[in-house]
């Protein structure tokens, strides 16, 4: 029995085959088809444990809010709500599953991208934590309605990822209110009457290097830290969004997630001391990091096409696994069977939809003689990989499972042809 897979040791290879979590990958597709999402509990629960201990030795009030947008399959927001995550919300829809696994709205947060008014409406009502990003929103907001706590996405100027579409700050992107609007929003809050704030970035996803993180606190203090100094408002909680790594290729390192909590610590200390700002709550919000390693897409090969270039075509497509043809993103494939074969022969791994971008990897290397029938994994697919799945080309969407020491557990149907078509109504006059 060998672990192979960085750290996940819930992945091994026993005798060839690949078992998750003590599930073997290839009962779990008799058992309930292909392809598969499969999830392993004890990954989240280690993953969320790993980051709240590491941050809390260094700083005891910090705090965990799962990026729900990452997996927002209920049955693995409830495993996050257990272990005490609060969780950030892009929309009311996801408050609203946080809401029925028991998360108080004290612990929501709403950080929704161009929201309507409506919906900052609701979720004033319902006293969840609004974070604005938008210095215009304010303008919902007056004496009957005035929220408990405010909190402003700020774009501090920069954002990092290696890859262009997941920089979320800088001068190109759309999201949060501009360093130049900062001490105009949390003035007009004041002035509105809110008395409790907080403050928030989100500037990039899958950083890999461990002093990114202390850089981007600096950056967001010495906005933030004026500012409340010269209004004299009460700063609750810094949250400095998600974006912990993961690594996806062999060759990626670990995240030194020590020398993350450690540096943006010191950091954050050294910053409040020279505003002068009593310690706040300290928030992260990652999605990625706490369930991406979690999650592993099980998929049959559908038929073989060779030539100068051999294209392996498999069940999941971009329509079950979008992040490859979204962003050439990596994701590492094992065969479940036959595991210590030799990588020799190059593929290209495609999807059965009729795009040219359906294409999961270029000349990858896997083991010769794959066939038909053969069943491959796709590593690391619980962030950002069933949440982005779509039924184009008419394709119902994959089951989900969760497994745990062994045992075995149906998360989310797959869907049929009705569940595409249930809700369509064709008009009358189209009928005969
Ligand atoms: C506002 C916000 N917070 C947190 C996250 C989670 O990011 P990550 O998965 O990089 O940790 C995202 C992801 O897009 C986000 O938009």
């Amino acid at each position: 029995m060998t672990h192979f897979w960085h750290s996940v040791h819930q992945l091994q290879n026993v005798d060839g085959n690949l078992v998750i979590d003590g599930c073997s990958a290839s009962a779990l597709m008799e058992r309930y088809g292909s392809p598969l999402y499969v999830y392993s509990e004890n990954r989240i629960r280690e993953n969320f444990r790993r980051l709240q201990s590491t941050f809390r030795k260094y700083y005891s009030n910090y705090h965990v809010f799962f990026a729900v947008k990452a997996n927002n399959n209920p049955a693995i927001v409830k495993i996050l709500a257990e272990e005490g995550a609060g969780m950030d919300c892009s929309c009311l829809e996801e408050t609203e599953i946080a809401r029925s696994l028991g998360v108080e709205s004290g612990r929501q947060l709403f950080t929704a991208v161009f929201p309507t008014p409506a919906s900052i409406q609701e979720a004033i009502d319902r006293r969840i934590i609004l974070n604005l990003e938008n210095v215009r929103d304010l303008e919902l907001i007056n004496e009957e309605n005035t929220p408990e706590v405010l909190s402003f996405r700020v774009n501090p100027g920069m954002g990092s990822s290696g890859k262009e579409g997941l920089i979320f700050a800088g001068p190109n992107a759309k999201f949060g209110i501009q360093a130049s609007e900062v001490e105009y929003a949390y003035a007009e809050a004041k002035r509105r009457g809110v008395t409790r704030f907080g403050v928030h970035m989100m500037t990039g996803s899958n950083v890999h290097d461990p002093l990114y993180f202390a850089e981007i606190m600096e950056m967001l203090m010495d906005i933030i830290g004026p500012v409340v100094q010269k209004l004299g408002i009460t700063l609750e909680f810094i949250n400095i969004g998600g974006s912990l790594g993961v690594p996806y290729q062999p060759e990626d390192p670990e995240l030194d997630i020590d020398k993350v909590a450690r540096c943006v610590v010191d950091m954050l200390r050294a910053k409040l001391k020279e505003y002068d700002i009593p310690e706040p709550m300290l928030i992260q919000e990652p999605g990625r990091y706490l369930v991406a390693d979690a999650g592993v897409l099980l998929t049959t090969v559908s038929s073989l096409k060779e030539g100068e270039t051999t294209f392996l075509g498999v069940d999941a497509g971009m329509n079950t696994l979008l992040r490859p043809a979204l962003y050439d993103s990596y994701h590492h494939i094992v065969p479940t069977n036959g595991m210590d074969r030799k990588n020799t022969c190059p593929y290209n791994v495609v999807g059965q939809i009729c795009e040219n971008t359906d294409l999961f990897s270029k000349g990858r290397k896997l083991p010769e003689k794959l066939k038909p029938g053969d069943h491959l994994a796709f590593l690391d697919v619980g962030a950002y990989g069933y949440g982005m799945s779509s039924q184009y080309n008419t394709r119902p969407r994959a089951a989900e499972v969760l497994v745990n020491d062994g045992e075995a557990y149906l998360i989310r149907k797959r869907e049929n042809l009705e569940d595409i078509l249930n809700k369509v109504i064709i008009p009358e006059h189209l009928t005969t």
